[in-house]
């Protein structure tokens, strides 16, 4: 199996088959991952840079951990601790880990778009580990796995996205690939955190929690990205937790087996109460251990490698 596409940077570089088949091969991934001995020679001789501008806890070392456990030589630049810091462009460091021989290069940048800039100047795949307000396609990509393993099939599921969806960049990826896959998605967030052609998503919008929420099959938090806020677009994180955060009474309103999910860091007390984060409906750290497994297997259909399981 393979990408078709050079370079993952929106999900629907991929097709609907490639997404499929990039499951089921995680489904493999998750077996090797609860072995004693998790390593695979897949990507043995492959060299993949984990390039970093934002900070990050999951994405990257779950990057780090699928190329090691597959194999693969990893590197992680950090823009802070690296020449970046000394004005070096994106387009010179690129062409430096061009050199030293990436085959894949991970990227995460605060701005939207960034990645293109980097496709464009390297022969290694690109993939895009989040870039500004745009997109996080490996995020969707194993959200929507947790979301299948739990129920089977998308299509036709009552998925509620709510919070900050002007900021975030997994609702772009997540709303592009639960519709593709026939979910029924709807978003929620005060009208000042919604983006500005919210009509063109091909989603239900509305500013009212308890409409989102009512039959829900997944709710998916979103973290207010306190770091991206211009000020004024929501009154207090006070408000705005009584209005849009989710709590043990709101989440009655959703289906008695909804998924609640939350894709991390988690501001606890402000979208989503501890006890609803902790509660059995709850797959966050289950979105985690995917998240390791759906990287493996984006990493052997980008890479090249073949699944040797018995190794
Ligand atoms: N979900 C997510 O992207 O988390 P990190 O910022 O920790 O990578």
């Amino acid at each position: 199996m393979g990408i078709n596409s050079k370079d993952l940077i929106s999900l629907s570089d991929l097709s609907i088959q490639e997404i499929h088949e990039i499951f089921t091969n995680a489904k493999s991934m998750k077996e090797i991952i609860n072995r004693e001995i998790k390593k695979v020679p897949t990507l043995r001789g492959k060299a993949i840079i984990n390039l970093f501008y934002e900070n990050s806890t999951r994405t990257r070392s779950s990057f780090e951990l699928a190329g090691k456990y597959m194999g693969a030589d990893v590197i992680n630049i950090s823009a802070s601790s690296s020449s970046v810091a000394k004005g070096e462009s994106l387009r010179d460091t690129a062409k430096t880990i061009e050199s030293m021989g990436a085959d894949v290069v991970v990227m995460r940048h605060p701005a939207s778009g960034a990645h293109h800039i980097l496709a464009q100047a390297v022969k290694a795949r690109v993939i895009n580990a989040g870039d500004g307000t745009h997109e996080h396609p490996t995020q969707a990509l194993l959200d929507i796995f947790t979301i299948l393993e739990h129920k089977g099939t998308i299509r036709g599921k009552k998925v509620a996205i709510i919070g900050d969806i002007l900021h975030s960049r997994v609702a772009r990826s997540n709303i592009w690939g639960l519709n593709a896959l026939g979910a029924d998605v709807w978003i929620c967030g005060p009208p000042t955190l919604m983006p500005s052609q919210v009509d063109k998503l091909g989603v239900n919008v509305t500013w009212d929690i308890q409409k989102a929420l009512k039959d829900a099959d997944v709710v998916m938090m979103l973290r207010i990205q306190l770091e991206r806020q211009k000020s004024g677009l929501f009154p207090s994180i006070r408000e705005y937790s009584k209005l849009f955060g989710l709590n043990k009474n709101k989440l009655k309103l959703a289906k008695e087996d909804a998924l609640v999910m939350h894709p991390g860091p988690m501001n606890r007390g402000v979208e989503i109460t501890a006890d609803v984060a902790e509660s059995y409906q709850s797959v966050i750290e289950e979105q985690v251990t995917n998240g390791v497994a759906i990287r493996m297997a984006l990493l052997y259909a980008m890479g090249g490698g073949k699944i040797n399981a018995s190794a």
